[in-house]
């Protein structure tokens, strides 16, 4: 039999292996279950003999006591703050202030660091051993949260001895580490989700929780909470010998504290500034929140040659991300109808500029979102804009309710038309089921019909299609090839070269193909894809609108939902007389799509579908992408190809940003189908497929500023 006590050694040494793996290397090789497999057997030679307890087990991460309070700590040197440059002149200003107090010629390297936002804390260590861990508390003192903090995954308890030969100090008799202890967006997500349903108070962001989660009495609280730690610098140290941040970054590597991998170093500050502004546009496909860049004078000598003035060296600074979040008023909630009837709330804000971009209204998403977030008239709400993302509100601010506010319930009947609104089975989404008569619906259907992917009618937009719906001269998209010169004479602002232009265009349109039309006529799931295929396989509207459910399944890349809705549009008299009246105005009834598009747009492509989606049952995305060549899967994993994520969308959406794969609203899925009219944005914000993210070295250089610009949304 095993030795007890070599068994156990070499359980921790695996152990404190894996964890090393995972948390530092980020390339885990144990399984949960080998993991937990090895605790267990670690814990029961333990138990059976508790001589075998070292204090830097990894079984003894939750020992310390319930704390009535956090003892003050002395920090030995004090945790200084860091200067803000909010852009790029500032940035520079900062460099030639350094340059001034080193000499103009005095080479100089500097260090760039993701200034990851989180809670500054520092880890002394003695003998190797994790000895105490404090919060950065005013800088100068901070409270003692060692037993929480050895909870912390990526903490070691104890050093590894790095490498001989490897270029860095060997082990120091002592040393503080300080870095951040964060939380990654995902795992943040995940843990509001679990405390939501837990009936328990969320946190409004990854950096709160991440110091709720740290402050917390009861280290076993703190050990259920999915905290992290990167290791940034060092305090007071002894037995070794650094000389530089870039060292200082590698040593703390081999000593295994994780270092983040996007640390570089560069001598030339042109190329710093390029990296600033590679990493500006990274910022939305990070697993974590990072608010800026940390810029600091790589040699030590220089550091301190350079100094600090009050709390603030002179040798660092904090680039900072424009913030993306903002709090302001919600005056109004309106709500717009979309072509096919779907109704969605909007809210109006009181104008705030976040991230450069002044922003005026929001999503509200659907009545459901509002109801659930208790969102009212009057209150001050978080407003987020997250890249390229149309904005949204997140929710109440409830602290700052005065009383006032009131809350909004869905209108019952379409405010366009009057029409009692009609919820369908399993959407969240309100429809307006006036289909034929809505005047809302008839603008957004005009302004799609004439639209560039349909009949590319040049000259009528969104506001002549409300024009002529309002004065009453089209009652439906066929009428407006009905329009002639005589309509318009007195109208202002028709010329009779606009009036002229116009009709050409109205004539030439005659002529667009087949496919064209079928999008103009804006059949639901009908995309530029889905038409193409019917115009060729039945080469005319007449064979389309006779066939049956059945036969339009049978037509390669048309699914089940697409054939499903192509029938029963067919079905409405009111549609069928469009298309006769169509067919009498001359249009081209008949022929193919010129180009050939196969339905298998998705071939190879894996997506996962979570959380509801405003129009489309999770049955109908699905088939939706199957009917376009693509797969459908349960689980996220790195081979998925797109995440589909509709209202509270939970864990796989959480492990989609962890995994750092693209995540696609209703909106943009129907985008990538082809189904990408006007129609499409008018019912639901379109976040469309992300871009791929070009490694930071690589990525093209943004202007700079481009954070500060004052854009309209
Ligand atoms: S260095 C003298 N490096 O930013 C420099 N700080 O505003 C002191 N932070 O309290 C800090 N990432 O909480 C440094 N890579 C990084 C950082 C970083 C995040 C935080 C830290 C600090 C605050 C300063």
């Amino acid at each position: 039999m095993t030795d007890p006590a070599r068994r156990a050694g070499e359980l921790r040494a695996a152990l404190a292996e894996a964890n090393y793996q995972y948390y530092v290397l980020d390339d885990p090789r144990l399984s949960d279950a080998e993991y937990d497999a090895l605790m267990r057997e670690l814990r029961a030679l333990e138990a059976a003999d508790p001589a075998l307890i070292t204090p830097d087990s990894p079984t003894q991460r939750v020992s310390g006591q319930v704390s009535a309070q956090f003892a003050k700590v002395r920090h030995p040197q004090p945790m200084l703050s860091l200067a803000n440059a909010m852009d790029e002149a500032e940035l520079r200003e900062w460099r030639a202030r350094a340059m001034r107090l080193l000499g103009a010629d005095a080479p100089v390297a500097y260090v760039v660091e993701p200034k990851i936002d989180g809670l500054a804390i520092a880890l002394t260590y003695e003998g190797g051993r994790f000895a105490r861990g404090a919060t950065r508390g005013n800088g100068e003192v901070g409270e003692d949260v060692t037993a929480n903090l050895r909870t912390v995954g990526g903490i070691p308890l104890r050093l590894r001895e790095p490498p001989a030969g490897g270029g860095v100090p060997d082990l120091p008799a002592s040393i503080e580490v300080r870095g951040e202890v964060y939380m990654r967006s995902a795992d943040f997500t995940a843990l509001n989700a679990r405390l939501a349903a837990a009936g328990e108070k969320s946190f409004a962001n990854a950096r709160n929780s991440a110091a709720g989660s740290l402050r917390q009495k009861d280290p076993t609280l703190t050990a259920g909470r999915p905290l992290r730690f990167f290791a940034y610098a060092v305090g007071p140290f002894a037995g070794v010998s650094l000389t530089s941040q870039w060292q200082t970054l590698q040593y703390l590597r081999a000593l295994g504290f994780p270092v983040n991998g996007d640390a570089r170093r560069f001598e030339d500050f042109e190329q710093v500034i390029e990296y600033c502004h590679a990493w500006m546009a990274r910022r939305d496909s990070l697993p974590y929140e990072a608010d800026g860049i940390v810029i600091k004078v790589d040699d030590f000598a220089q550091q301190r040659e350079l100094g600090a003035v009050q709390k603030d060296p002179r040798w660092a600074v904090a680039f900072k991300f424009a913030a993306r979040e903002a709090v302001t008023r919600l005056t109004n909630i309106a709500v717009n109808v979309g072509r096919t009837g779907v109704v969605t709330p909007n809210a109006e804000l009181e104008p705030v500029v976040i991230g450069g971009v002044t922003v005026r209204n929001a999503s509200l998403h659907n009545a459901d979102y509002i109801s659930e977030r208790d969102i009212r008239i009057g209150d001050y709400v978080t407003v987020k804009r997250a890249g390229d993302v149309i904005p949204y509100v997140v929710g109440p601010v409830v602290s700052l309710r005065a009383g006032t506010e009131r809350p909004w319930a869905f209108p019952a009947a379409c405010p366009a038309c009057g029409t009692s609104l009609e919820r369908v089975e399993g959407e969240s989404a309100w429809r307006c089921p006036n289909f034929g008569i809505c005047p809302a619906q008839l603008v957004r259907r005009v302004e799609h019909f004439v639209g560039r992917g349909a009949m590319d009618i040049v000259g009528i937009g969104e506001r002549q299609a409300e024009q002529f719906v309002t004065l009453g001269w089209i009652a439906d998209v066929a009428d407006l090839y009905s329009l002639t010169a005589e309509r318009f004479s007195g109208v202002e602002g028709y010329g009779p070269k606009r009036i002229a232009n116009l009709l050409q265009a109205l004539e030439e349109s005659k002529g667009r193909p087949l496919d064209r039309l079928i999008v103009g006529l804006g059949i639901r799931f009908v995309g530029s894809v889905a038409a193409a295929d019917l115009a060729n396989h039945f080469g005319s509207l007449d064979a389309l609108m006779a066939a049956s459910e059945a036969e339009l399944i049978a037509v390669g890349g048309v699914g089940p939902v697409v054939a499903a809705s192509v029938a029963q549009f067919f079905q409405r008299d009111e549609n069928r007389r469009v298309v006769e009246k169509l067919r009498a105005a001359g249009l081209r009834l008949e022929g193919g799509a010129p180009r050939l598009r196969a339905g298998d747009g998705l071939a190879g492509k894996t997506f996962v579908l979570t959380g509801t989606l405003p129009t489309l049952t999770r049955e109908q995305a699905g088939e939706l992408i199957q009917s376009h060549g693509g797969k459908v899967s349960e689980s996220v994993s790195k081979r998925t190809s797109y995440v589909v994520a509709g209202a509270s969308a939970g864990s796989k959406l959480a492990k989609a940003q962890q995994l750092g794969v693209p995540v696609l609203d209703e909106a943009g899925l129907l985008a990538l189908v082809g189904y990408e009219g006007p129609g499409a944005e008018d019912e639901e914000p379109v976040a469309g497929p992300p871009e791929p993210v070009p490694p930071p070295d690589l990525a093209p250089p943004t202007p700079i500023g481009g954070g500060q610009l004052s854009l309209e949304l």
